[in-house]
This record gives structure tokens, sequence and C-alpha cells, in this order.
């Protein structure tokens, strides 16, 4: 701590850091940003002129070995999450840590001992669960269903009792991507292990969190475990979680789409930056803010989006140098979960996305890339789902 301020680190300064880490972290007020680490030396020096920052260097036990820092953000490869986790957790520092939190159940089991024995706070930066757009859908899903109400005009043929599965709810993700566009660690097997345990990931930590408290109990998937799947998640109250991921898309048109019905209604939340309720009277559409807007003067919602788009686009140069001279994001919750886990270490309240939701993530994953390869419907025991580790 430095004047009531986290002190913290950045480890691995790629891509994502310079998208979100470091900006955000040198943005809040209760962080300072010290330290830059790279394995490679002139990356860390890079981010650490980029930032303005006090320190770099290319071993991550020195920042371990700086008695000031508070917490490391961990934005590496996903192979050396454990070693830097267990060094965190050994010197007592907190972790917010990239998804996957591991790439297997054994090495999760690892990262929740060494967290637990460190009595430090993880977070695992599974951050669709904190944007505006899915955590405002999630607020109107649970009121609707509590209380459903319907459309005066709703079309009844018979006044009856439901049959039971007229009461499950269905949540569909469907993610459209570019996979020209992805650099190659994300499918070598040892490094990125491929798009389930890359990407679908963070859908599989929502529809859990979505759900919560039910349980995930089996699990269906197909396509390839590398490339564009499906997975199928069925909870333990009967609800349904649908992905569909398909790499065969492309950048014209946005990537993730959010549907679940329920009680004879439908909530759709687009991109995360316009949701739309159907079959709820008086439910009200929402517009949500982008992350970071070059157009503002352009509106809100989904259409708007897609103007600010078009015009980004429009003229010289690929999208890599558009983004990296004028960033236009949508809020998936990166500022969200920061601030949550700044919170969560000042306050020493439970972390926003912790470790056994780091774990579950991890092992879903990995039973979906099992019942790919095995052609199977998979059981989800409820002793895995739910590990005592002592
Ligand atoms: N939450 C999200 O929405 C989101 C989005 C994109 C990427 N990510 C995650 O961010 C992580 C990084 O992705 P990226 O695209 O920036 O990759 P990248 O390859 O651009 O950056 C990774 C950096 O980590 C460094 N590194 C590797 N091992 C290290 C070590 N032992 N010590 C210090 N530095 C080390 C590499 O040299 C590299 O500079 C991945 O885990 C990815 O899943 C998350």
């Amino acid at each position: 701590m430095r004047n009531g301020q986290l002190v913290s680190a950045q480890i691995g300064c790629g891509k994502f850091a310079y998208s979100q880490d470091l900006p955000n972290m040198c943005e809040h007020p209760d962080v300072i940003l010290k330290w830059a680490c790279d394995v490679k030396k002139e990356s860390a020096q890079e981010a650490k002129e980029a930032f303005n920052l006090e320190a770099a260097t290319d071993d991550f036990l020195e920042v371990m070995a700086d008695p000031e820092v508070d917490f490391v953000k961990v934005a590496t490869s996903h192979d050396v999450h454990l070693p830097i986790i267990e060094a965190a957790a050994k010197a007592g520092k907190h972790v917010f840590c990239e998804k996957p939190m591991a790439m297997r159940d054994t090495e999760a089991y690892a990262i929740m001992r060494a967290v637990k024995r460190g009595g430090i706070k993880l977070c695992v930066d599974l951050n669709r669960r904190m944007s505006p757009a899915l955590q405002s859908l999630r607020k109107q899903y649970l009121a609707h269903r509590a209380n459903p109400k319907h459309q005066p005009w709703q079309y009844i043929e018979t006044v009856r009792e439901p049959l039971p599965e007229e009461r499950r709810s269905q949540l569909l993700i469907r993610i459209q991507d570019e996979s020209s566009s992805y650099g190659m660690v994300h499918l070598d097997p040892v490094k990125g292990g491929g798009l389930i345990i890359g990407e679908s990931v963070h859908w599989l930590d929502l529809g859990c969190w979505f759900f919560a408290p039910q349980l995930p109990v089996e699990i269906t998937a197909w396509g390839s475990s590398r490339l564009s799947h499906g997975i199928n998640v069925l909870f333990s109250g009967g609800d349904n979680l649908t992905l569909v991921f398909s790499c065969a898309g492309t950048f014209c048109y946005p990537k993730e789409l959010f549907e679940v019905t329920t009680e004879a209604a439908l909530l759709q939340s687009r991109f995360f930056v316009e949701n739309n309720y159907y079959g709820i009277p008086g439910a009200k559409d929402e517009t949500f803010k982008l992350q970071d807007d070059p157009y503002p003067e352009l509106g809100d919602g989904f259409d708007a989006y897609m103007r600010k788009f078009d015009r980004r686009t429009q003229g010289a140069g690929n999208l890599k140098e558009i983004e990296n001279s004028r960033p236009f994001r949508v809020d998936k919750g990166h500022r969200n979960m920061l601030n949550s886990f700044v919170r969560c270490i000042l306050d020493n309240t439970p972390s926003p996305c912790d470790e056994m939701a780091g774990f579950r993530s991890t092992y879903l994953s990995q039973l979906a890339i099992q019942a790919i390869h095995t052609h199977q419907t998979l059981p989800v025991p409820i002793e895995v789902v739910t590990p005592n580790l002592v």
C-alpha cells in the first residue's frame, strides 16, 4: 500500500494488457501500477515507458519480492498461471488472473490450494458476468421468473397447470468470429489449448453465474475443440445453456448475442450495447455505453454501434491499425471486474469471480472437449464441481 492506494504489477505485457489492464489500472483512483513484467525484457521496458511506470523486469519473482506490491495482474499465456500464482500466494500478494484460470482440473486444484494456503484473494477475469448489459439481463430475468407477467393479448388455448419442462429456461449464446485474426498460440495444444479452453470458458462461466445457485449436471458438445463448436449444459433445476461458436463468421457483424427464453418471454442482449425484452409487459429496452467511444455523437444502442463500426472502418488501414489508433470497445465488464476486485481487497469481501468459478469453468471446458472427442453426453458429478480442498 502507498498512501491508501493498492500497489500493483502487470505480469504479461502483450495485446490484452495494452487493451485493458495497463490503461484500466493506470486510470484507477485506488491503484498505483508500479511494475511492468514480461518474460521478454523489451516488452516489459516498452510497457513501463508507454504507461510511465516505475519499474520493469523479465522475472516475476522480482515483483513478488517487492514488499510494497499488494496484487499482481496476470495476462500471460495460460500455461504459466500456476507457477506465477503459487509464487504470489507464497509472497502474500493477491492475484487478478486472466481467463482461463487453468488449462486442466489438476492445475486448477493446485491453484485453489495455493490461494487457500496463502490466504490471498484471487479473481479470474471471466468478465462477461460483470458487463452492465448482462448484469441487467440477469436482473430482468430473475424478476420475471419470480413473478411472470404476460401480455394482456396472450393467446391461451386451455387454462392449465404448466408441464414441468414448460418452466425451464433456455439461455442461447451465439458467437460468430473471424478466425483469420487469431494468433496461432491460441490453437497450440500446450500454450493455448484451442477455443473451448481459451474462449468458451467465458460463456461456460456465464451460464454458471446466470443460473446460480443451480449447478451444472450434464454436458454435451460437438464440432472441434480447437475451432467451431457447440456446447449444451444442463443445470440442476432443469435450465439449459446452449453455446454455438462459429469461427467462419465476420468482423462486419458483432461477435456475441445472448438470448434467454423463460415463462413466455424472450430477453435478448445484443453485443453489450442493447437489451430488448419481449413478452414482459412494461419492460423497457435498454442501451449501454461503450467502454471507449470515439463517436458519442452517433448515439447509443445496436444500430448506432453498427453506424460507428462502419464509420471507423472507412478509409485506409486494416482493423488492427484502426484499433490501435482509436480504441472502440463495448463494455464487456473488464473495468467493473477490476473495480470489484479492488473493493474486495480493500473491504475484505469475497472475490467477484473466485477460484471456484475459475475451477468450474476450466473443468466444464475440459469435459466439453472430452464430450467432443468421445461423442458422448457426460455427467458433471456434484462432488467434482463442489470440491472441498483441505
Ligand atoms: N478476458 C478477456 O476478455 C480476454 C481477452 C483477450 C485475452 N485474454 C487473456 O489474456 C491473456 C494474454 O493474451 P494476449 O492476447 O495478451 O497474449 P500475448 O501473447 O499478446 O501476451 C502474453 C504476454 O505474456 C508474456 N509472458 C509469457 N510468459 C510469461 C512469464 N512467465 N512471465 C512474464 N510474462 C510472460 C509474453 O511474453 C507476452 O508478452 C490470455 O490468457 C488470454 O486468454 C483475455
